[in-house]
């Protein structure tokens, strides 16, 4: 299954970052609590990176309230043809160098030279309870169906499929007796707030090498540490 991953996109590039702080564009289709989640941590000086913009799939979802308060500038680019090229033309604008999925809904094709630029989070253990229509509590309402006693979630590199590109970071979360989806969600989206800006991280001290399916993350460089 995924492991053909990268056979089919020969592309995939060991990514390096140029500018410090690194510019994010980050994508949203809801209420933007990853968004949030990421400025809050560039504020507190935890990530050393700067949302230089935010692209909506809607007008009117809560995350461009956040991002606009946040003084982020916004661009909506609502799906239909050519939806990938508008994406990366308006990410191109904005100067970005990664691209953040934080709830964004819409399959993008990824153009070869942002491939290894591209970092999405799902909140599953993948490759399970991932692929379309898997997001939302739809997703932890398939967890405790199926009755699987531990969840958590995945960072990893957007390919052209959804959920399916090489793996940067996962948590574990244990799945309780009376959980509800909710109180699932909750727990695993403690762990989304801990591992994106971790991995997202890794990428901007370029300690990430994309092998095949496998993301090797490379140890700190002393020297680079303030
Ligand atoms: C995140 O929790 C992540 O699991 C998924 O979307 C969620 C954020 O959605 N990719 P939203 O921005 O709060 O709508």
């Amino acid at each position: 299954m995924g492991s053909k991953t990268n056979d089919r996109i020969p592309g995939f590039q060991t990514p390096t970052r140029m500018a410090d702080p690194t510019r994010l564009v980050v994508l949203i289709s809801g209420t933007g609590t990853t968004l949030h989640n990421l400025i809050q941590c560039i504020a507190r000086g935890e990530l050393p990176a700067r949302i230089v913009g935010v692209i909506a799939s809607r007008s009117g979802i809560g995350g461009i309230a956040r991002a606009e308060e946040a003084g982020i500038p916004v661009a909506i680019v609502p799906p239909g043809q050519k939806l990938s090229e508008q994406i990366f033309a308006t990410v191109e604008r904005f100067q970005g160098e990664l691209v953040v999925l934080a709830g964004w809904l819409h399959l993008l094709t990824i153009p070869e030279p942002w491939l290894g630029r591209v970092v999405n989070i799902h909140p599953s253990l993948l490759p399970a309870f991932g692929g379309r229509g898997m997001y939302g509590l739809r997703v932890h309402q398939a967890v405790l169906h199926y009755g699987a006693k531990v969840s958590g979630c995945t960072v990893h590199f957007a390919d052209n499929q959804y959920d399916s590109g090489p793996i940067i970071l996962q948590a574990v979360v244990p799945v309780e007796d009376d959980d509800t989806p909710e109180s699932l969600a909750a727990r695993v989206f403690a762990q989304e707030c801990e591992i994106y800006p971790r991995a997202i991280r890794l990428w901007c001290e370029n300690r990430l090498r994309i092998e095949g399916r496998r993301v090797r993350i490379l140890p700190a460089n002393p020297s680079a540490q303030g």
